[in-house]
């Protein structure tokens, strides 16, 4: 590591930024964050307090910040999906290189617009894939690497959305209607697994896919007779339903950082001002029935690559259960795991006479690094992520890991493709610029 610690300003100090952020208040010898923009003046003080520094590092927007002289190393940009680009692109220019979130862009026009200007601009600019950096992961990858499965056929993901996770960000929230964060549910979920299934079979790239999904669940149509439009105002069957805004944000106490977000002018949150808001103006209050959601609830994707292998990736929105799956079958054996149960299990041939004609080993990935013990999220895999970041920007050997930008195309690639080809309903190819 460096002696001088890396100097950030967060862009968009929302949740993911300032969750990146507080890496330097663990390692304050590796990161400083010295600056702030952000259009909500609460965030800004708050992070100003946070990370002890002063108004004049505080700016408005991206732009504003831009607009002023390079003023440190790097920017965490923790803004919205669709706003990843016209942030981007101006602090780029100015010379920042860039932790940025993913999405990377909302569209296929738009991210080349980004690559373009990070390749001019030689800008580092490295992309949240976190859970590239969890040891279930990362496990895995390394076995593939060290060629323990020989070439893979066929790789399978599943990732298994949970209800009440699906209808907080894909229903009633923030992610919930394209018009409004410019984001597919793929693209918004599941970026995460296209990029997984790109980075494990790295061998080879994607060449055309095709993709089926729609909204199951969550239309009017679907509605149970009766059903009101706020659970807490109108509803008669609010207390038999599973989605009742009362037992999943009061008395469960669900997704609090999303549901009681901008209520700060409220002062303290008091039960009474929650079941008001929740009566009134709070989006996490409505029917799930009546929403104005125009996401999927559940896609798949078919992908070939050039080499001949196939990969599925199923997101399914609803399930009882959150997890994420991955089947990997090579040519010289297959790996199975489970995220939940963090275990990666190895088969391999056997041909010994007398033994079962497959070998099976059962593993469970741990993280045993300092960083994953520290400053956990997403099972370590935020905190090694911040620490990649850091070794990207001061020239040491990053792990395998790392996610450039350049490194993000196909899997994002992937995704807009796979919502072109669900809306056009046919196959489509992947062409690189
Ligand atoms: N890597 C992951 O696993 C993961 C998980 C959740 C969310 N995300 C992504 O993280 C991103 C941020 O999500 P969030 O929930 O933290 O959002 P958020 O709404 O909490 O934060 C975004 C912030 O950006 C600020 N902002 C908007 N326009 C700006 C501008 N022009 N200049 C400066 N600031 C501006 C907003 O005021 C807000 O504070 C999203 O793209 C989301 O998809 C990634």
């Amino acid at each position: 590591m460096s002696k001088k610690p890396i100097t950030a300003i967060i862009v968009g100090a929302g949740h993911r930024g300032i969750l990146y952020a507080s890496y330097a208040l663990h390692y304050p010898d590796q990161l400083k964050i010295v600056g702030v923009a952000d259009l909500n003046p609460h965030k800004r003080a708050k992070a100003a307090e946070m990370f002890g520094f002063g108004e004049d590092m505080c700016f408005e927007t991206a732009e504003e910040l831009a607009a002023r002289p390079k003023l440190a190393d790097a920017i965490i940009n923790g803004t919205m999906d669709h706003q990843h680009v016209q942030t981007s692109i101006p602090l780029l220019e100015r010379g920042y290189d860039m932790l940025l979130e993913k999405p990377l862009a909302v569209n296929e026009e738009e991210m080349w617009q980004l690559v373009e200007a990070a390749r001019k601009h030689n800008s580092k600019v490295m992309i949240c894939h976190v859970l590239r950096y969890s040891p279930f992961y990362a496990d895995i990858r390394r076995r593939i690497l060290d060629g323990e499965i020989g070439d893979i056929i066929s790789i399978q993901c599943n990732e298994y959305v949970s209800y009440h996770h699906m209808i907080m960000a894909y229903v009633r929230g923030k992610w919930s209607n394209t018009k409004i964060s410019h984001s597919s549910m793929l693209l918004a979920k599941s970026c995460h697994d296209m990029d997984l299934m790109m980075w494990l079979n790295s061998e080879t790239k994607p060449v055309r896919l095709a993709s089926y999904g729609n909204n199951f669940q969550f239309t009017p149509e679907k509605s149970p007779e009766n059903a009101g439009t706020r659970c807490l105002l109108d509803c008669p069957i609010e207390p038999d339903c599973p989605y009742s805004a009362k037992k999943h944000y009061l008395d469960k106490e669900l997704w609090g950082v999303y549901v009681w977000d901008n209520l700060e002018h409220l002062g303290e949150l008091t039960p009474e001002k929650k079941i008001e808001s929740l009566k009134t103006d709070n989006p996490y209050g409505r029917c799930v029935w009546k929403c104005d959601n125009d996401v999927v609830d559940h896609q798949s994707v078919v992908i070939e690559f050039e080499n001949g292998a196939t990969g599925t990736l199923n997101m399914i929105g609803g399930a009882a259960k959150a997890n994420r799956t991955v089947h990997i079958v090579g040519t010289r054996g297959e790996i199975e795991g489970d995220m939940l149960a963090n275990r990666v299990i190895v088969r391999k041939f056997n041909l010994r006479p007398g033994e079962d004609y497959y070998s099976e080993d059962v593993f469970y990935p741990s993280d045993e690094s300092d960083v994953g013990g520290k400053f956990l999220g997403h099972g370590g895999g935020d905190g090694r992520l911040v620490e990649d970041f850091i070794k990207y920007l001061t020239g040491e050997e990053t792990s395998i890991s790392c996610t450039s930008l350049e490194d993000s195309i196909y899997g994002h690639l992937a995704v807009y493709k796979a919502d072109e080809s669900r809306e056009k309903g046919q196959a489509v190819e992947l062409t690189l610029r």
